[in-house]
């Protein structure tokens, strides 16, 4: 997609306006992503300038986020590269994240007059996927086995900035209220389906593919949905074992015991089933809009392999 190159290029238009040799130097290390925002956002708004200068700001504070949380994880790789808090340290990963989540916000103002409800839009959901950082560190101290708490988290932490951008680029459509409102409900249960599967990625996709060791997460502590949903479907004597694997690093025989009861307990196919339930809500909800590239990207989102 050409258009998303001409994104790729627009954030360094806005990299190379700060005339800091240091800023470009770090960033040339980082690695683009999917770009499923920008994605997203290019085919709810047609190409134009304004949507291109959107997507940029909105993939700044995506990578910003993940910088930030790189830190936060003392992750060392990132898309199978080394993350930059790896290869330069915490202080100038965080440094470099706000770098590009103020450039951001300054962009974001350009919108002010022309689109006065984006700037607030795009802001809201930033203060929520801090906060749902906040509580997935909070819920990460220990086993969690609330279903309701998790799906509050990923809403917060990865749905809000899709869903912010899918409601943003409705009103840069031209879209009224209403309608715009419907975008938003797609790109929320977008986010949350996208958290699902990523969690459930963890667990059965290839770490190759991944660019980083299957079952990181419950290593890390974060009792995601597959985890949750086997702790409510094992005995007694099974619960106490999975409490017992929570963020260890666990023996060949352990892990197999862990991946295995993932598996048969049927904890993988309700977690996809769920993705699956939210992608239906999304679809159902732009169901008048013509959109079927919204609907491709939903089922290709969720029947992804890595
Ligand atoms: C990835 O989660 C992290 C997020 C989706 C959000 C991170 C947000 C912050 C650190 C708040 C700060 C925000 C700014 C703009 C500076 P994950 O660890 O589950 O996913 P991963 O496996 O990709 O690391
Ligand atoms: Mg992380």
């Amino acid at each position: 997609m050409v258009a998303l190159t001409r994104i790729e290029a627009k954030v360094q238009e806005f990299l190379e306006e700060l005339q800091s040799p240091l800023v470009l130097e770090l960033s040339a290390n980082l690695q683009s992503g999917k770009m499923l925002r920008s994605k997203l956002a290019l085919n709810i708004a047609a190409e134009s300038e304004e949507s291109v200068c959107l997507c940029a700001i909105v993939e700044m504070i995506q990578s910003a986020s993940l910088l930030h949380d790189d830190v936060i994880d003392n992750a060392t790789t990132r898309r199978n590269k080394p993350s930059i808090n790896a290869l330069f340290g915490d202080k100038n990963a965080i440094m470099l994240g706000d770098v590009l989540y103020s450039k951001a916000f300054g962009e974001l103002t350009t919108f002010q007059k022309t689109y006065p409800l984006i700037p607030r839009i795009i802001a809201n959901a930033v203060t929520t996927l801090a906060i749902g950082e906040m509580e997935d560190v909070e819920l990460s101290k220990e086993f969690n086995d609330d279903e309701a708490k998790y799906l509050t988290m990923i809403e917060h932490k990865t749905a809000a900035l899709i869903e912010a951008t899918a409601y943003a680029a409705a009103f840069l459509a031209g879209k009224n209220e209403k309608d715009a409102e419907r975008f938003q409900i797609y790109g929320r249960s977008l986010g949350v389906a996208f958290q699902i599967i990523d969690d459930v990625l963890d667990i059965v996709a290839d770490s190759k593919d991944l660019g980083k060791p299957a079952l990181s997460d419950f290593k890390e502590g974060k009792t995601t949905l597959p985890y949750l949903y086997l702790y409510h479907l094992l005995d007694d004597a099974g619960k106490i074992r999975l409490r017992k694997a929570f963020k260890r690093d666990l023996e060949a025989k352990e892990q197999e015991w862990v991946l295995e009861q993932l598996h048969t307990s049927g904890a993988i196919t309700k977690s996809i089933g769920l993705a699956r339930h939210f992608g239906k809500v999304g679809v159902e909800a732009i169901a008048n809009q013509s959109c079927d590239k919204l609907i491709e990207i939903m089922h290709a989102m969720i029947d992804r392999d890595f």
